[in-house]
């Protein structure tokens, strides 16, 4: 890992505000950024793309090995690219949505797309002075040695708020009922890749569950101030 440049690793179930606050943080340092979740849902999607079958743990691995891509790393322009092709659209639908756990939880794709991670972390880092990594077990397994680890937590109740909010426009009653299914069996699809329970050794946790995003914010540049003076 870059000893020169400042890398923040920053973690966190979906709904903690996880991508929104990673991003505003990378724009505030002025750094890169780096999704890692996009790089499983553009396997996800790719296989979809080109009739891999799923649930052929082999044969999804083989298609993370040699999937083209490219990841934007703007923190104020998010985009994905296959072979040229723009997805960040793509990848953010149900259709890849429902399945993407199914990638994620591949004990073959893993290591391939965490050491592709940790080269594009040290890429970034370099071109652009530093970056913010975002995603499951980047605190944990592929950046362990970040200058600032960080575990965004929010109650149940504020992350199904969130979501729906994103999903149905408001948070209504009905409408926060209708997602609670949905992020119920998300985090148990995702829990065999990481629990959010607790904060590994050294990473610091920033409970947003009664923060707004500006809040949330300044509440990750904090950690890093106090942790990474320096950088
Ligand atoms: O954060 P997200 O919803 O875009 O992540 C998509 C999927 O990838 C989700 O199942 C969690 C998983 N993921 C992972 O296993 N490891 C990461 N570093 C990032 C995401």
């Amino acid at each position: 890992m870059s000893s020169e440049h400042l890398v923040v690793a920053i973690d966190g179930p979906s709904g903690s505000g996880k991508s929104s606050v990673s991003r505003a943080v990378a724009r505030q340092l002025g750094i890169g950024y780096l999704d890692t979740g996009a790089m499983y849902r553009a396997v996800t999607w790719w296989c979809l793309e080109e009739g891999v079958d799923l649930d052929d743990e082999a044969a999804v691995e083989q298609a993370s090995r040699h999937i083209p891509l490219e990841m934007g790393t703007d923190p104020s322009h998010a985009s994905v690219l296959v072979s040229g092709r723009e997805i960040e659209d793509d990848i953010r639908t149900t259709r890849v949505s429902e399945v993407v756990s199914k990638v994620a939880t591949n004990t073959g794709v893993r290591p391939v797309l965490q050491q592709l991670q940790r080269d594009l972390i040290d890429r970034i880092a370099t071109q652009t002075g530093g970056v913010v990594a975002e995603g499951r077990d980047i605190t944990t397994v592929v950046a362990p040695d970040a200058d600032v680890r960080v575990l965004l937590t929010a109650s149940v109740e504020a992350r199904l708020r969130r979501r729906s909010k994103e999903l149905h426009g408001h948070d209504a009653d009905h409408a926060v009922e209708a997602t609670r299914d949905q992020i119920v069996r998300r985090d148990a699809d995702d829990s065999t890749v990481s629990e959010f329970t607790e904060a590994a050794e050294g990473v610091h946790l920033v409970d947003t569950s009664d923060l707004d995003l500006e809040q949330s914010v300044a509440a990750v540049v904090d950690v890093v101030r106090r942790e990474a003076p320096a950088k």
